[in-house]
């Protein structure tokens, strides 16, 4: 029988935000699961649970403020409790390509102050070697073709990704490159290239941020954390 994703998402989101505490500062994430988070922790916030939240889109500031969670300035903090957000593809240690909704930088640099960083995804997410899911890396669009011709140089195949045929714009006015380097056999090579290659903003490969990933799979959840994984309920 197909899996019902929508139903995996919803069972890590629920699972997720129990760890959410009064005056904790919450990191918001993008795309379809961390929505369910959003939604979640609209209704402890109606409930009364007292916190302040950082978007990490212009789509979940939207929908936050929506459901009255109190919204901060990433610029006023030093650190961020806890960020829930979603992946495009994750390892069991918690190697991540994040990107598929555009806004990786964003959740790059909230994920980079936080000190629990929970990962929600349904079961079609993980893989045993990133890289099924083409790379995101945002440019800036001054800087596209030298991107891609750099890329073509650590033999991958770039495309600038369009939505109705134009160019698809990040929150920051930027464009993303989809890159394909078939399955990534040393993340973290690949990673640092991409870190080194000027007009490169920033790009979809999470290592060592996340804390741990709470995956739906069927009617229950497994949890991986940086030493394998565990059966929750
Ligand atoms: C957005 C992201 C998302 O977390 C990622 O694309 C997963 O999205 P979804 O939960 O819709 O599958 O990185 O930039």
């Amino acid at each position: 029988m197909a899996k019902d994703l929508e139903k995996e998402k919803k069972l890590a989101a629920k699972e997720a935000v129990k760890s959410i505490r009064d005056h904790m500062i919450i990191g918001l994430g993008t795309g379809s699961s961390a929505v369910y988070v959003i939604k979640e922790i609209g209704e402890l916030v109606k409930n009364g649970l007292k916190i302040k939240a950082i978007p990490t889109s212009n789509a979940t500031q939207e929908l936050a403020a929506s459901l009255n969670i109190p919204l901060i300035d990433i610029n006023s903090v030093n650190t961020i409790d806890i960020t829930i957000d979603g992946a495009d593809e994750f390892t069991s240690d918690l190697i991540l390509i994040k990107g598929g909704g555009g806004a990786l930088l964003k959740e790059k640099i909230v994920a980079s102050l936080t000190k629990e960083e929970i990962i929600i995804a349904d079961s079609s997410k993980k893989v045993e070697a990133i890289g099924k899911f083409k790379v995101p890396i945002e440019v800036i669009p001054f800087a596209s073709n030298y991107v891609l011709r750099q890329i073509e140089l650590l033999k991958g195949i770039g495309q600038i990704r369009t939505n109705a045929d134009q160019p698809f714009i990040t929150d920051q006015g930027n464009y993303i490159i989809d890159a394909d380097f078939g399955l990534i056999s040393n993340p973290a090579a690949l990673a640092e290239k991409l870190n080194g290659i000027e007009g490169i903003v920033g790009h979809g490969i999470f290592i060592d941020l996340a804390s741990k990933v709470i995956m739906g799979n069927n009617d229950s959840i497994l949890i991986f954390e940086r030493k394998g994984a565990s059966h929750k309920s």
